[in-house]
């Protein structure tokens, strides 16, 4: 087997231990966590630079250090691609991830006590979009809208208004962790205007379908910000990013923000590995690989529906799908993700619409194209990936059948190997 680790090998065997095996987990299953890729060589190397040793507080042209002539080029290199890709006016890429991603942008354009109207949790919003374990809610006022019809992911555009108009938000915040449809941007947009709140969506999951022109870009419909992690459907390091359409006020308001707002120093080795996977999905091979991720998720679809389990939404016009297994097939979320782990196919347990589970062992399972896509996978290897998942979960207790799987999956993975590079 290739030595990834050469010098950790040497100094730190139990650390080189976990590494490997790790390396081995990934090579050798198959990754349907929706929100999870295998990244290029390039962005890896970026990700374990030297850059690593540097400290670069402040922005470009403009920091509380010395020795800034390549983390600037990097950072440059970073915002522009950003913006080139997105169709952004502005683009801040220093965020650490996801997260901060969303409290900077809070703190940008809110001030305490002020009011967001997001996606309700229960039906695909994430937690930094006002979750009451987070600390957010102690400083702003969250207020919700919903699905109207569960069966086919429609939006209930009208009670939104309704609560828009009631609560008057500083933000409407579109986005979803866990939602498998695109939403109606324009709505969006002229609720957000009737209100003068800022239109806001949190592209975290789809970031890579919208700069692989496989779904509608929010910029195009009027959105004024988006936030985003880099490393899902995007293929890059784990990281965030804050983009706005015009490089407007709002923009110098999210780099203050940022920092001193929230952060310090900017991870820079982390930064040119996002330089690096922009780089990657500025060429017309990751606009295929978008394409693709969305055809492979139909194929699953078609596998879940022939096989009368429930879809919440009726199905996936993303890259994700989220199936109620428990109301379907009498497992749960958390033993379906135990026994599919098995087989060696990594998916994650979820809530569903208006569960009637908790939320530890809840009704269902979210599993996504991303990765697999990036394997090589087509329409006809997903659809036996899902046909295998659907065996898994009708035959949990049959040992002999598991094994057999788990043996088929490990082929499938060493035919289509995580390739190294994209370009
Ligand atoms: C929609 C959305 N926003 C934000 C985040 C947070 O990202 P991170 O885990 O990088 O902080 C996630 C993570 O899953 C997400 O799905």
């Amino acid at each position: 087997m290739k030595n990834h680790y050469p010098y950790i090998k040497k100094q730190d065997p139990k650390v080189y231990k976990a590494l490997e095996g790790e390396e081995t987990r990934q090579a050798e299953g198959l990754e349907l966590i929706p929100s999870e890729n295998y990244v290029s060589m390039a962005v890896r190397e970026a990700n374990a630079s030297a850059l690593t040793n540097k400290y670069s507080e402040g922005y470009p042209g403009r920091r509380y250090y010395g020795g800034q002539e390549f983390t600037d080029d990097v950072e440059m290199l970073a915002i522009e691609r950003a913006k080139k890709l997105f169709g952004a006016g502005f683009a801040n890429v220093q965020p650490h991830a996801g997260a901060p991603a969303n409290i900077g942008m809070y703190f940008a354009l809110l001030e305490p006590g002020d009011t967001v109207l997001g996606m309700d949790l229960s039906h695909g919003g994430h937690l930094t979009h006002g979750h009451p374990v987070t600390y957010l809610t102690k400083i702003f006022n969250f207020v919700r809208y919903k699905m109207k019809n569960i069966e086919t992911g429609e939006i209930d555009y009208d009670e939104m208004r309704a609560v828009a108009k009631a609560a008057k938000p500083k933000i409407i915040l579109a986005g979803y962790s866990a939602y498998p449809r695109e939403l109606d941007y324009e709505k969006f947009v002229s609720i957000a205007r009737e209100v003068g709140a800022y239109a806001v969506m949190d592209v975290a999951h789809i970031a890579g379908l919208i700069a692989g022109r496989a779904v509608k870009n929010p910029f195009d419909y009027g959105f004024d910000v988006m936030t985003t992690t880099t490393h899902k459907t995007l293929r890059g390091p784990r990281g965030g990013m804050i983009l706005t359409r015009e490089d407007a006020a709002i923009a110098k308001k999210i780099d203050k923000a940022i920092f001193p707002g929230l952060q310090g120093g900017p991870l820079m080795h982390n930064i040119a590995a996002k330089a690096v996977c922009f780089g990657e999905a500025l060429s017309p091979k990751f606009r295929t690989y978008a394409k693709q991720i969305l055809k492979n998720a139909k194929a699953m679809e078609k596998v879940f529906k022939d096989n009368d389990i429930r879809m919440i939404t009726g199905g996936t016009s993303n890259h994700l799908i989220l199936a109620d297994v428990y109301g379907s097939l009498g497992v749960s979320g958390k033993e379906a993700e135990q026994v599919l782990d098995e087989v060696g196919i990594t998916l994650n347990k979820n809530a569903i619409a208006d569960d009637v589970r908790g939320p530890m062992d809840p009704s269902g399972i979210r599993f996504g194209t991303p990765a697999i896509t990036t394997r090589g996978f087509k329409e006809k290897e997903c659809a036996r990936v899902a046909e295998l998942m659907v065996e898994t979960l009708n035959q949990r207790a049959n040992k002999k059948t598991l094994k057999r799987i788990r043996e088929d999956i490990r082929k499938m993975s060493k035919k289509m190997p995580i390739p190294e590079s994209f370009v």
